[in-house]
């Protein structure tokens, strides 16, 4: 699949549909005996994305999902974590970046007059306010269904955002699939709109990730699976297909030369302080992410 510089995607579509991959691992992980965190409403996105007509990913592409579901769960505890952190530090503005099927605005305990606004395509932000028509959410919630590549920040403060308040920003799962110059506009537009004692998360992919060794690995393992289960892959996507394979500026070095005190975690380290450390079968495939935690002084 080709990407280009207007395309636009529904749910169970391209991009969109990395939403309900990501949306199906959480649900096994909240349906598992011990889950990181609670999620009630991934299962909900997944029947109703079924319903419309939406097949589960082949076998193959569920044993993928499955091989990185540890590092789904670790990862989103982080950012469940960032945003507690952050309205403990009375941040009581929040955006997320490309949120898909995040629904965080509806299941964490948000601090008391704080505000979500989440950005994503219209029709991915459309299903979602249609599978959740009967859910309150637990913030005030504000939809600002718009493509990253175009004007957002208008459409964020023309639907309220409020650039002299701090702000706790997330961009989860998202930076692939912007060029990467696509990457540094948005870095420098969060800048811009980022009041002191703002703060942000990010899952960062670097050289590491990009490492055209460790992107053919990834690649053949994948082939493997599909094999293995005899899925015809005639059709198949493989999510690399989605991405921007580009040298990208570093996150963390940007955010420090931008004046934000900046710490870092990878996601070895972090999947062993959950108690989810990659296993022989999946540490070669293990996403090679660094999460980057920024506050503006
Ligand atoms: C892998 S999903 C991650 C979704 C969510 N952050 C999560 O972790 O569950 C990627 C998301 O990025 C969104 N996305 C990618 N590029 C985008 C763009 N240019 N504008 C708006 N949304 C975009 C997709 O629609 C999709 O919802």
């Amino acid at each position: 699949m080709t990407r280009t510089d207007d395309d636009s995607w529904d749910i169970t579509e391209g991009v969109g549909a990395t939403a309900l991959g990501v949306a199906w691992a959480r649900a096994q992980e909240a349906n598992s005996g011990c889950p990181l965190f609670k999620d009630t409403y991934a299962q909900r996105f997944i029947d109703a994305a079924t319903a419309r007509g939406w097949q589960l990913p082949p076998s193959h592409m569920v044993e993928r999902i499955r091989a990185i579901s540890n590092y789904a769960a670790s990862r989103t505890k982080w950012f469940d974590n960032f945003f507690t952190t952050a309205g403990a530090n009375g941040v009581v503005q929040a955006v997320i970046l490309a949120a898909g099927l995040d629904a965080r605005a509806w299941r964490l305990p948000w601090a008391h007059d704080s505000v979500v606004y989440e950005i994503d395509q219209p029709k991915v932000l459309a299903f979602k306010a249609q599978t959740l028509t009967d859910d309150s959410p637990a913030a005030r919630y504000i939809a600002v269904p718009i493509d990253l590549r175009q004007d957002w920040p208008k459409a964020l403060c023309d639907a309220g955002f409020d650039t002299q308040e701090p702000t706790a920003w997330a961009a989860e799962g998202l930076l692939p699939y912007l060029p990467a110059e696509g990457q540094d506009l948005l870095f420098d537009r969060i800048h811009a709109l980022s009041a002191p004692g703002s703060r942000i998360g990010v899952e960062s992919f670097g050289n590491k990730f990009f490492d055209p060794e460790y992107l053919a690995n990834r690649r053949a393992q994948l082939r493997q699976m599909r094999e293995a289960a005899g899925d015809d892959a005639t059709d198949a996507v493989d999510v690399q297909d989605l991405w921007y394979i580009e040298d990208r500026t570093d996150v963390a070095d940007w955010l420090m030369r931008h004046g934000w005190r900046v710490s870092t975690e990878d996601a070895q380290t972090l999947m062993e302080r959950f108690g989810r450390p990659p296993t022989a079968a999946t540490e070669d495939t293990t996403p090679r992410t660094t999460f980057v935690e920024g506050v503006r002084s």
